[in-house]
């Protein structure tokens, strides 16, 4: 791999052990897979800094870095936590608190923002063209699809080796000819009243090249956002071409196939409604909600009292429970669990239900796979709805 005199130096050492290390795991996978050279970046995310996730070997792993006298050279965020940063949480569990702090103290050492979420772009909108480090495929889809942004979806070591040196390898989604959509996919023209989710699942399962999605009725962007991170769970997605959404002049379009997503391929990924008697997790949050999202959580509350058979659980940024403290106070209320800087997927849940009902395929997807969870998808309305 061809290396600036400043990358040669980096890599030697001459900014220190922690920069040298990072440096040498981005030369390595790069040359790996065939990387000419490195590309600086102007934001990395990190994901895996969840304990649940990483257990005791992450923890090392981000500690070593730490006591190395690792440090950001650029603009860096971090994915959500173990534990409910709000303390408001009945049923996210707390029993990996200490460990998660002991990771929580090493990052904000290495100087990254504590954002704890899933939604970095809210807190640094991505510049199209721009060249970024995310870990977190629902982010890295959202900022290449939405933003015109350029991100592979590297591994939370990448994203930290990133962060540490301001450089990631050259390939992937960093390369415009890689950005190619060359399949059109027709999303089902009556989807009121249906989630994203199902759909997402169904094109990350049946989709392998970058496509170009074609709306009759044109979604709203919250609407989008659940089907990306559905698509780029269930699939390896990185991008998908909006048009009239993704930015020009970021993407090319060569499409030598078309399929359209029928309702009936849907049905699989629907899953089951929840039977008489079941004790119902109703999630909403996944990706972590926007302020706007938080408010429809908040007027569909209000019209239906409070939940009679089971519990809602929104997740939110961890700074939500700070900024907007009377809107969550109003949710919890009116009997909504508020969770801020987590999620489901990767912590542990401290309570047992027997269905989650959920808008979202991507923790319906994982909420199964990981935690063994009976799932349903539903729109958002249906959702709520579903514990009255
Ligand atoms: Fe975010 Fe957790 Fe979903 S990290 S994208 S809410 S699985």
């Amino acid at each position: 791999m061809w290396l600036t005199r400043e990358q040669e130096a980096l890599l030697r050492g001459e900014y220190g052990p922690a920069v040298a290390k990072a440096m040498e795991i981005i030369v390595k996978v790069g040359e790996a897979i065939g990387a000419p050279r490195l590309v600086e970046v102007e934001h990395a995310h990190v994901s895996g800094v969840s304990y649940s996730n990483i257990g005791e070997y992450g923890l090392e792993f981000i500690r070593d870095f730490f006591a190395m006298g690792g440090r950001a050279r650029v603009y860096t965020t971090i994915n959500p936590g173990c534990v409910d940063y709000s303390g408001y949480s009945m049923i996210i569990s707390r029993v990996y608190a200490e460990k998660q702090s002991d990771i929580d103290k090493y990052l904000a050492g290495m100087g990254f923002k504590p954002v704890f979420t899933c939604i970095p772009y809210y807190h640094r909108a991505p510049i199209a063209g721009e060249h970024l480090a995310w870990g977190e495929s629902s982010a890295v889809i959202f900022a290449n699809s939405i933003y015109g942004a350029m991100t592979n979806r590297e591994g939370g070591p990448i994203a930290l080796a990133a962060a540490l040196t301001g450089y990631t390898y050259y390939a992937g989604m960093h390369e415009k000819s890689n950005r190619v959509a060359r399949v059109q996919v027709n999303i089902p023209d009556d989807m009121r009243n249906k989630s994203y989710g199902p759909v997402g699942l169904w094109i990350g399962d049946n989709i392998k090249e970058v496509p170009l999605l074609r709306f009759r009725v044109k979604p709203s962007l919250w609407d989008i956002k659940i089907l990306l991170a559905s698509m780029a769970a269930a699939g390896s997605h990185a991008l998908a071409v909006i048009p009239g959404v993704t930015p020009e002049n970021s993407f090319a379009v060569e499409i030598e196939d078309r399929v359209w997503v029928e309702e009936s391929d849907l049905e699989k990924y629907e899953g089951v409604q929840p039977a008489p008697g079941d004790h119902v997790l109703a999630y909403v949050g996944c990706p972590h909600l926007h302020f706007w999202e938080l408010r429809m959580i908040d007027e569909l509350v209000g019209r239906m009292g409070r939940p009679r058979r089971g519990k809602i659980l929104v997740t939110i940024p961890f700074e939500y429970a700070q900024t907007y403290p009377q809107l969550v106070q109003r949710l919890i209320s009116r009997g909504v669990d508020v969770a801020a800087g987590t999620c489901p997927v990767v912590s542990k849940l401290a309570r047992k239900f027997d269905i989650v009902v959920t808008n979202s395929g991507k923790a319906a997807f994982y909420l199964s796979k990981i935690h063994g969870l009976r799932v349903s998808l539903r729109s958002l309305s249906e959702v709520v709805k579903s514990v009255y």
